[in-house]
C-alpha cells in the first residue's frame, strides 16, 4: 500500500462549516454498542438458523441481552443492523423495504422496541448502486433514504462503499450527510470511504471526512482471529502519524468491531484487542452472540476502568511509542491532569508466542516518555485488568517491570504523583 499513494484531488462540495468537525452534537465520546456483521454476517435462512439469521428476532434478542447482561448500563447503547436487512426491491414510491419475512413488522416497530429498552437504533446502507451483499444501494435515492431513516427513528447510520467509484463517493457521502442533516433528526454518521480509497492507493481527505462523518472505517473488515486483530493494529501503528491527529470528539477513526466473546480469540488475545482499541480511542461496538459470551470475557467487556479510559473526555487517540523484544508499548494521554502532566494509559502488548510470560523492564523517562518535570516525583500505577490490586508507585528515575503472557496484553494507568514515598518498582514484587 505504501508505494504509489497519491493525494486525492477530488472536487468536493463547498464546505462552509468553519468548525473543526461535524457539528451534529453526536459521538463526543467513542460510540459504544453492538453490531451484527462480524458474527452474524449475511445469514438469511431463518428456518435453518433461527437464532442467527438477520431478523427482527435477532435484534430484539440482542437488545434484551444488552439490558439483562449489564452492557447497556456499562455504556454500550447502540444496537446496529449491518447488511442484509433489505428486500431486493424498493416499493412503488422508491422507498426502501425491509425483508418482509425476516422483519415482518417493519423497521419502525424494531426501532420502537429498541428505544423502549433505553437503547439506540443503528442501520446500514451503501453509497453505491448495491450494498456489499448485493441488496439495493442508495445511489439516486439519497433524499428519500435519508427521509426514510429519519421516519424510522434511526440514531446511527453506517454507509458502506461497495459498488461505487472511490473518487466520486466523497461527493456522495458529503451530499448524503447534508440530506441527513436536513431531516432534522440527529443521526450518527459512520462512513466507510477511507478504506475504499486506501485499498486503491488514495490518501483520504481527512478535513472533509471530519466535517462529514462522526466515525469512519480506516481499514478492512475484522474477522474472528488474533491475526486479523494484529493486521488492523499494524495498519494503525504504521499509519499513526497520518491518521492519529484527525481523531477526536465527534469524529473518530474506527478499526472495526470488537470480536471478544466469539470463537477465535483466547482470553489473553481478548485482553489484547480490548487494550489496543481502548488506547486507540476506538468505538467499542461488540459483534458477538451476547447469549454465549463467557463470564470471564463479559468481565473484560464490562470493566469499568477500561471503559472509562476509552471514554476519556479528551478523546486523544494513543500511539505505539516503542517496541522492545516484540513487546509493543501503546500509550494514550487521559485525564486527570496533575499540575501540567496528564495521566497515561499504557498497554504492553505481546507479539510473542514463545511459551513463557515475558518480562520487560522499562525506564519511565527514556522508554515510556513520561515527564521528567521536577515536581513530578513518580507515578501511581493502577492495573486496569485487576483494579482490586493495590496501586503501586514508581519513582521517576526508577524502573517499571511487567510480565506479559504470550499474545496477551497488560494494561495500566500511570497517574502523575507529587511527593510520593517510594514502594516497589515492579508489578510483580509487591
Ligand atoms: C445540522 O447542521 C448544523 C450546522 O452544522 C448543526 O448545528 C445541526 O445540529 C445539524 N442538525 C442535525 C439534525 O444534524
Amino acid at each position: 500500500m505504501k508505494c504509489g499513494l497519491i493525494i486525492a484531488t477530488v472536487g468536493f462540495l463547498a464546505i462552509t462549516n468553519v468548525t473543526l468537525g461535524l457539528d451534529n452534537g453526536l459521538a463526543r465520546k467513542p460510540p459504544m454498542g453492538w453490531m451484527s456483521w462480524e458474527r452474524f454476517r449475511c445469514i438469511t435462512d431463518c428456518d435453518k438458523y433461527p437464532d442467527e439469521c438477520i431478523s427482527e428476532q435477532l435484534f430484539k434478542r440482542m437488545a434484551d441481552l444488552m439490558v439483562s447482561e449489564g452492557y447497556r448500563d456499562a455504556g454500550y447503547d447502540y444496537v446496529n443492523i449491518d447488511d442484509c436487512w433489505l428486500s431486493m426491491n424498493r416499493d412503488d414510491n422508491g422507498k426502501l423495504v425491509a425483508d418482509p419475512t425476516r422483519f415482518p413488522n417493519g423497521m419502525k416497530h424494531l426501532a420502537d422496541y429498541i428505544h423502549s429498552k433505553g437503547l439506540k437504533f443503528g442501520m446500514y446502507q451503501d453509497i453505491g448502486t448495491k450494498t456489499c451483499a448485493g441488496y439495493p444501494g442508495m445511489k439516486d435515492y439519497f433524499e428519500i433514504d435519508a427521509q426514510t431513516f429519519a421516519e424510522w427513528d434511526v440514531d446511527f447510520i453506517k454507509i458502506d462503499g461497495c459498488y461505487a467509484d472511490e473518487i466520486q463517493m466523497v461527493n456522495d457521502y458529503v451530499l448524503f450527510g447534508e440530506l441527513m442533516n436536513k431531516t432534522g433528526r440527529p443521526m450518527l454518521y459512520s462512513c466507510s470511504w477511507p478504506v475504499y480509497q486506501e485499498y486503491n492507493g488514495i490518501i483520504p481527505n481527512y478535513e472533509i471526512l471530519k466535517k462529514t462523518c462522526n466515525m469512519w472505517r480506516n481499514w478492512g473488515d475484522i474477522e474472528d482471529s488474533h491475526s486479523s486483530v494484529e493486521t488492523i493494529t499494524r495498519y494503525f501503528s504504521d499509519n499513526q502519524e497520518r491518521i492519529q491527529p484527525h481523531s477526536g470528539p465527534g469524529h473518530w477513526n474506527d478499526p472495526d468491531t470488537l470480536v471478544l466473546g466469539n470463537y477465535g480469540l483466547s482470553y489473553e488475545q481478548s485482553k489484547s484487542q480490548l487494550a489496543v482499541w481502548t488506547v486507540l480511542a476506538a468505538p467499542l461496538l461488540l459483534s458477538n452472540d451476547l447469549a454465549t459470551v463467557t463470564p470471564e470475557i463479559r468481565g473484560l467487556l464490562l470493566n469499568k476502568e477500561i471503559i472509562a479510559v476509552n471514554q476519556d473526555a479528551l478523546g486523544i487517540q494513543g500511539l505505539l511509542v516503542k517496541t522492545i523484544n516484540k513487546i509493543e508499548i501503546w500509550k494514550r494521554p487521559i485525564l486527570p491532569r496533575v499540575k501540567d502532566e496528564l495521566t497515561q494509559a499504557i498497554a504492553f502488548v505481546s507479539r510473542r508466542a514463545d511459551g513463557a510470560p515475558y518480562a520487560v523492564r522499562v525506564k519511565l523517562i527514556d522508554d515510556l516518555g513520561l515527564s521528567n518535570k521536577t515536581y513530578i516525583n513518580g507515578y501511581k500505577v493502577i492495573d486496569l485488568f485487576d483494579v482490586t490490586r493495590k496501586p503501586f508507585f514508581v519513582r521517576m528515575d526508577g524502573h517499571f517491570e511487567t510480565r506479559i503472557n504470550p499474545t496477551g496484553a497488560n494494561f495500566y494507568k500511570f497517574v502523575p504523583k507529587l511527593n510520593i514515598i517510594l514502594r516497589g518498582v515492579t508489578d510483580t514484587d509487591y
